[in-house]
């Protein structure tokens, strides 16, 4: 890895009985006398500390970009519970946030010299996309400052707010349920590492940048296996589909509307091409479904009156065909065919990068399955390791006003969390 001695921080030990100390806001009534709470609704013991911890991280804004605040919130919190944590920099432009990923890995006691090597990371990513929406119980709006009594509050309780999903569910749950694994000594102490890297909702900034420290790290380091989080429902994912943005540039000549046969209209020509790419068959697979083309962005045109010599649409395509490496190419190819067989003069594609589906390890007891058609951080993890994809939430309310899950889907998680942890540990 590649950490500056600047950015090893190391915070004096705190005495705590564990989970209790998650909160940031220990001062509140409700921090300090969780331990006490008998509980109603057969809440787990760990119910106040995971909502209190979830609530937190749903209350700091973190827009991708704008990150450092929940890093160094989770810092803080990481240490109180005996984790070595490092603060890894991303490189910026002078006027620009600082942004950090955070690394964390069991104990305090000693560095050691490769603390990655051969262990599984836990990770998920701490940015979320824009707008901010505050944390909120059944639609009810709670002020940061007031305290809940989170035991008493029914399992089916709608937990909402921007991030409450994708990904700071799968966060809280994360550190959760792999602190009560270390307490019960379930799992050795040297056998897992934490990331929660930056990013992630604009292209893996974050997770490419700790990939390659990885790479270049002296002693070479290896991971194990990486267990990402993200929304899937509580299941586990058998892999999700590709991505690929694509532009379509359509060339004209400009003219008089009244006499088309003077000109060629840029517009005329891209709507039929875009017609023909969305009924196209553009490559499937048994597991991932059809490639499907979303047309976001069309532009072209200078006005009403006249024939439009340039116009371009700009295209999500999500890739069920091929693998990781080849997918994107396979049905970039397809697209031009068809796009050829509109108008070869006038029509031309460009594929930025991408990649085709990504197959995540789903074997495991216990979990029912799924396969998701978003994109996520395992393919920007370079290596050999086996990679994992699990969380609480669904991606279906993940990017709308609505974002939210219930309290048992959170408590669901940590238990899934756990028995996937130990299950990959001893693998
Ligand atoms: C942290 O480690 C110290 C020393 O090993 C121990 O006394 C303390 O209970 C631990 N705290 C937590 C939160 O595990
Ligand atoms: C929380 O609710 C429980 C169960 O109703 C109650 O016993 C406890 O006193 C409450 N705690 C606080 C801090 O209000
Ligand atoms: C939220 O709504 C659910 C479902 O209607 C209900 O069971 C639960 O008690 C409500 N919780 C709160 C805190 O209002
Ligand atoms: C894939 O597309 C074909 C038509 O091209 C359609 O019949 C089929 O239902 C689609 N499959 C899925 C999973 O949407």
């Amino acid at each position: 890895m590649r950490l500056g001695s600047h950015s090893l921080r190391l915070l004096s030990a705190l005495s705590a009985s564990a989970l209790a100390y998650l909160s940031s806001n220990d001062q509140q009534p409700l921090a300090s006398s969780l331990d006490a709470i008998p509980s109603r609704e057969d809440a787990p013991s760990y119910r106040v500390s995971l909502l209190t911890l979830h609530r937190d991280l749903v209350n700091i804004p973190s827009i991708s970009g704008s990150e450092a605040d929940v890093a160094l919130f989770l810092e803080k919190c990481l240490t109180r519970l005996n984790f070595t944590v490092t603060l890894q920099p991303l490189p910026r432009h002078v006027s620009s946030p600082a942004r950090f990923n955070v690394i964390a890995w069991p104990g305090r006691d000693h560095i050691p010299p490769t603390p990655l090597h051969n262990r599984v990371l836990i990770t998920s990513h701490i940015d979320v996309v824009p707008p901010f929406l505050p944390y909120a119980l059944n639609s009810t709006h709670i002020p940061p400052s007031q305290p809940l009594n989170f035991t008493t509050l029914h399992p089916s309780t709608l937990i909402s707010g921007r991030g409450s999903v994708d990904a700071k569910g799968s966060v809280a749950a994360q550190i959760t349920a792999i602190t009560l694994l270390l307490q019960s000594g379930s799992i050795p102490r040297d056998s897992i590492a934490l990331l929660f890297v930056v990013g992630e909702e604009v292209g893996g900034k974050g997770m490419k940048y700790f990939s390659s420290s990885l790479q270049h790290s002296s002693p070479p380091q290896k991971l194990k296996a990486a267990v990402f989080g993200e929304p899937t429902e509580g299941k586990l994912a058998c892999g999700h589909k590709g991505i690929a943005s694509a532009t379509v540039v359509a060339t004209g000549k400009a003219g008089h509307s009244g006499y088309p046969w003077l000109g060629k209209s840029a517009t005329a020509v891209l709507v039929r091409g875009l017609g023909r790419l969305l009924d196209a068959e553009l490559g499937s697979s048994e597991r991932y479904g059809n490639t499907t083309v979303n047309v976001g962005v069309i532009e072209g045109g200078v006005a009403a009156n006249v024939i439009a010599k340039e116009a371009r649409a700009r295209l999500a395509v999500r890739v069920a065909a091929g693998d990781r490496r080849t997918g994107a190419e396979i049905v970039g190819e397809r697209m031009r065919r068809v796009l050829k067989e509109v108008d070869s003069e006038a029509l031309t594609l460009e594929v930025g990068g991408g990649y085709g589906p990504v197959e995540c390890e789903c074997d495991v007891d216990g979990f029912e399955t799924m396969v998701a058609n978003y994109g996520t951080d395992v393919p920007n993890l370079e290596g050999d390791h086996v990679s994992y994809l699990y969380g609480p939430g669904s991606i279906l309310v993940a990017h709308g006003d609505d974002e939210g899950l219930t309290i048992k889907d959170l408590e669901d998680a940590v238990e899934g969390y756990k028995r996937l942890i130990k299950h990959v540990v001893e693998a």
